[in-house]
């Protein structure tokens, strides 16, 4: 790969000329630039994001900290995030945390080596000192503070709705699934749905998750089966989830949804391709990931910032794992 030497010494002119023409930071009279310019576009020389930033010690990079991208809600954060911070030309390196706090620490400190300018974070870990001891701004994004930058949806609204909508198209022996208790959007939807159903005076089963990962999901849905068989609407904790049961109902031998209801959470792309098509609750995730990157951005370039803490709302889609309201 060519470096900065190999363009210098091909231009004829020192590392610091090219390193001047590269940043666009101090005087080179246009012949010298010419030269620098030709040789760049000879050798097809990429500068380095790293080496441009400790130059002009203001990088554009930005560091990124998801649980895990194998989750298909995580990619849409992150494409959101991407497409706002290329529009303003900063650049992402990104890290999957596995909701491991060691793994968490290890990636901040290689964004910081990096120096990166500004963190984008879904942890479930905000309050710890490594977040408020940083010298650069940290957005949290749908695992959030409630006294830090943050951007999330209305969970608890959305676990309201599922409520609501399955009770609307009939179901009357419902299962709330519980999701993993150190997720707090997690907890926010299955507060809102169990707060309908004590609303309503309906008695409910719960179905405890300790994750949101497809290899447990499918021991979920057997759980739930094996435990409450008549069960003829469940309220699921992600669309994951949703799917795991969806197909254990088809193994056993239940209609869905003349015999079972199912509603699942977060409208992942896939869930409009599933067979039934999953009735979920859609967090905005793109839209989540844009406003997140926008308030950094914002710190960053230290703009007046009217909310740091920011809400977006939820919807039901309704598709085929739930019955029309008559
Ligand atoms: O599906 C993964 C879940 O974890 C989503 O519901 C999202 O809220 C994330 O926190």
């Amino acid at each position: 790969m060519m470096t900065i030497k190999d363009v210098a010494k091909k231009a004829g002119v020192s590392v610091a000329t090219v390193s001047r023409v590269i940043n666009e930071s101090g005087y080179v009279n246009i012949d010298t630039r010419k030269k620098v310019e030709a040789a760049i576009k000879e050798m097809n020389y990429t500068p380095n994001e790293v080496a441009r930033s400790l130059y002009k010690r203001k990088s554009k990079l930005i560091g990124l900290l998801l649980p895990d991208i194998t989750n298909p809600f995580f990619p849409q954060l992150a494409r959101g995030i991407e497409d706002r911070m290329q529009e303003h030309g900063y650049r992402i390196i990104f890290g999957n945390s596995d909701e491991n706090e060691e793994k968490e620490l290890d990636y901040i400190q290689t964004f910081i080596q990096n120096n990166v300018i500004g963190m984008i974070s879904s942890t479930n870990f905000p309050e710890k000192d490594i977040y408020s001891n940083l010298k650069i701004p940290v957005v949290f994004l749908d695992r959030t503070s409630n006294d830090s930058p943050s951007v999330y949806a209305d969970g608890r609204k959305g676990g309201r709705i599922a409520a609501q909508e399955i009770i609307a198209r009939g179901s009357s022996k419902i299962t709330v699934m519980q999701g993993p208790a150190h997720i707090k959007p997690a907890q926010d939807r299955f507060q809102g749905a169990i707060e309908v159903l004590d609303e309503m005076g309906i008695t409910y089963h719960v179905i405890q998750t300790s994750s949101f990962s497809h290899t447990e999901a499918e021991q979920w849905a057997v759980e739930l089966f094996d435990k409450y068989i008549d069960t003829d609407g469940v309220i699921a904790s992600n669309d994951i989830v949703a799917t795991a049961v969806i197909h254990e109902a088809h193994r056993l031998g239940k209609r869905v949804p003349q015999d079972l209801q199912i509603i699942g959470f977060d409208d992942i792309p896939l869930s409009s391709l599933l067979s039934p098509s999953l009735s979920t609750i859609r967090q905005p995730a793109h839209d989540m990931g844009r406003e997140a990157a926008g308030l950094l951005i914002k710190l960053i370039e230290q703009d007046k910032v009217e909310d740091k803490i920011i809400q977006l709302p939820v919807s039901f889609v309704e598709r085929e794992t739930t019955r029309s309201i008559e």
